[in-house]
């Protein structure tokens, strides 16, 4: 299958950002969300870091405005009937997302893919949602989307080798380098990533050494471009959390219990750097 219209539920920094690399690509992109503010907050957004392409010289003016004219905004999930792929990036629950592939199920052409970006929901579960299981997949990009080389691609228990094939050759296209993996929780990278980020918070809980201190470890012990704190805070604490439960419920495992502080974060709504303030403050 010829893959031309992708549909994105989900316009906030992983749905705009994958918008962005697809755009970028060469396909006609709908980018979906509940509310008018969030669809131009997006747009303006990938307006901006394509301006700054420009200006850098990485992107030719024309080529920015025939990319901007690739994407349109939508309010209504039923626009998702002429797509080729629907790349769902919405909020990591379980009840929210299994919601919205039933309607997709409802709504798309026989032959569309319905793929998810989670980063720990079942794909299998997902798919349960739907009459087409061996055309759900798990598509998951990593924050933020147009920088970041990898695609991480998760096979659910009835996902077919055509679908497989579909998502990959769309990860190439995009300039992503794919990973597979089988639909186990945390997938491969948040199996090994999560555990470190909350390891760090319990660092920082526990007054073994100051969050400066923790990231500079990692930052300049192992070269990683930036420490598990502010790594926690770009992914967002809300999201770290959501996977750690996963993590923690899925393999009954205490090795993957939430940090406590992670938890209060989260409850006092220091989600990261999108909400101004996590470990660390943002403008
Ligand atoms: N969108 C688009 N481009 C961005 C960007 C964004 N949000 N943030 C930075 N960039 C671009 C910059 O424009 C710059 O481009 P250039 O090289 O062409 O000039 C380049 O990235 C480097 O940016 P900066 O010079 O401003 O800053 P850094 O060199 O410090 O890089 C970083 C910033 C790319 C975020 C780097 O620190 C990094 O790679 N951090 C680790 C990110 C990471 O691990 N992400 C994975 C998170 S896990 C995940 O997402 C999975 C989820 O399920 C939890």
């Amino acid at each position: 299958m010829t893959v031309e219209i992708i549909f994105i539920v989900g316009a906030g920094q992983m749905g705009s950002g994958i918008a962005q690399t697809a755009i970028q690509a060469g396909y006609q992109v709908i980018l979906y969300d509940l509310e008018e503010g969030i669809l131009e907050k997006a747009r303006a957004g990938i307006a901006k870091r394509l301006n700054r392409l420009v200006e850098k010289g990485k992107l030719g003016g024309e080529e920015k405005e025939k990319s901007l004219a690739r994407l349109a905004g939508s309010l209504d999930l039923n626009d998702a009937r002429d797509a080729d792929l629907v790349i769902e990036a919405v909020i990591e629950d379980e009840a929210i997302k299994g919601e919205i592939f039933k309607k997709l199920d409802g709504i798309c052409k026989g032959e569309a893919v319905l793929a998810s970006n989670t980063s720990s929901i079942s794909i299998t579960q997902l798919a349960a949602n739907t009459k087409r299981p061996e055309q759900v997949i798990g598509m998951h990009f990593f924050n933020p989307v147009p920088v970041m080389k990898l695609l991480e691609i998760t096979r659910g228990l009835n996902t077919s080798e055509e679908t497989l094939k579909v998502a990959q050759e769309v990860g190439q296209s995009l300039g992503k380098v794919t990973i597979v993996s089988k639909d186990s929780p945390g997938f491969i990278v948040n199996r090994l990533l999560d555990p470190m980020l909350n390891e760090a918070i319990y660092l920082l809980d526990e007054g073994v050494a100051s969050k400066e201190d923790i990231d500079s470890g990692m930052v300049y012990g192992c070269n990683h471009p930036m420490g598990p704190l502010a790594l926690a805070d770009l992914i967002g604490l809300d999201v770290l959390l959501a996977v750690m439960e996963v993590l923690y419920r899925e393999y009954g495992d205490p090795k993957y219990r939430p940090c406590p502080l992670l938890r209060r974060m989260v409850r006092a709504g220091k989600l990261g750097k999108k909400t101004g303030e996590g470990f660390y403050k943002y403008d």
